[in-house]
């Protein structure tokens, strides 16, 4: 069984072997009201669904919890009070039930999503050695996977992550929270050419996210100036630019990664993952570039306890046992 409660999901899913047996999800609509994830609400909500959460994932499986051996959880990154919920939780069941901790990153969690397979369909999966274009709200990572334990981050932000850009943009246009779907969908009906932004410059395989951010603000702020409802007036072709932008620099990091190492198995995670220009880019980018491109499913791309099993069942194959004294850590880099 899976845990994942590190920001505004909670998340519950059974694996046997790599095998998908349930993945139940709680969203939180709360959040939307306050243009971002409140904390403290994120807890309280965790908090609730857990326990119907759990018990409707165990119920979708026909799992029995004397059949469990072994329980994984989201140690980190993520919010504190958030992870709090879902470890304490993992940590009881692990000692009532007598079976292991499995102490999972979140990060790798997204990474390994690839490898989750379903009944009745044989999914292909990344060789090793593969690189992987992690990007969530809270991270933007190009890492070079040479085995299951041995993960590398060989480029990474140095301010916001690319779901924040999504996310911050789409404040500033008045569309609530979270906003990388919904300027996704708008961009989809827009021009890509109508406005430009510029792409971040930035040394090696680094990412940097918040000057695009500030640039969007500045061009609304003038052009508001000439007309008070531009943002309205030119929302589909504001947000296909600023989404070019932000597609565009990903992949430029990501073709230069893939020629410096000399990787062909591309893959890319996480909830900006799910972005449907970036899906075809990737693609188009891929065969030009002679790769092979893996993109997880939309279900896998944002948080789901699913890719938390998949990561548990490595640790559990490894006897990588976690102690029930450990706690979660919010900047968890541990693999
Ligand atoms: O991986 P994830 O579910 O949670 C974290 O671990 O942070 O990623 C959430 C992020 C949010 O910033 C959200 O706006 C973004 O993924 N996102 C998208 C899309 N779907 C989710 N960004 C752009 N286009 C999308 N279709
Ligand atoms: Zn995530």
């Amino acid at each position: 069984m899976a845990i994942e409660s590190s920001c505004d999901d909670t998340s519950a899913a059974l694996l046997r072997g790599d095998m998908m047996l349930s993945n139940v999800m709680a969203g939180q609509a709360i959040h939307s009201e306050y243009g971002g994830v409140v904390p403290e609400l994120a807890s309280r909500a965790h908090q609730s669904n857990i326990v119907p959460v759990v018990s409707s994932a165990l119920k979708k499986a026909g799992v029995k919890l004397n059949e469990l051996d072994g329980i994984a959880v989201t140690m980190g990154p993520g919010l504190m009070g958030s992870l709090l919920v879902g470890v304490s939780f993992a940590k009881s069941m692990a000692q009532s039930l007598g079976i292991p901790l499995l102490a999972v990153n979140h990060m790798k969690a997204h990474i390994m999503a690839h490898f989750i397979q379903k009944e009745g369909e044989i999914k292909k999966v990344p060789e090793f050695p593969f690189l992987c274009l992690t990007v969530s709200g809270g991270h933007t990572q190009l890492v070079l996977l040479k085995s299951p334990f041995e993960l590398e981050v060989i480029g990474q932000t140095i301010d916001d992550a690319a779901g924040e850009a999504f996310d911050k943009a789409a404040k500033l246009l008045g569309l609530p929270y979270p906003g990388g779907p919904l300027v996704d969908k708008y961009a989809r009906e827009g021009n890509r050419q109508a406005f430009e932004f510029p792409v971040p410059k930035i040394q090696g395989l680094d990412y940097s996210f918040s000057g695009l951010k500030t640039s969007l603000m500045y061009f609304i702020q003038k052009m508001e100036k000439e007309n008070p409802n531009f943002r309205s007036e030119n929302l589909t072709n504001i947000c296909a630019s600023y989404q070019d932008t932000i597609v565009r620099f990903l992949l430029q990091k990501l073709k230069r990664a893939a020629r410096e190492t000399g990787v062909k198995h591309i893959s890319m995670a996480g909830g900006v993952s799910a972005n449907s220009q970036l899906r075809s880019d990737i693609l188009a980018l891929g065969k030009r570039e002679n790769w092979e491109v893996y993109i997880p499913e939309f279900q896998f791309c944002t948080d789901n306890a699913a890719m938390i099993g998949m990561a548990g069942q490595l640790h559990l194959k490894e006897k990588k046992y976690a102690e029930l004294s450990t706690s979660p850590k919010a900047r968890f880099s541990g693999m």
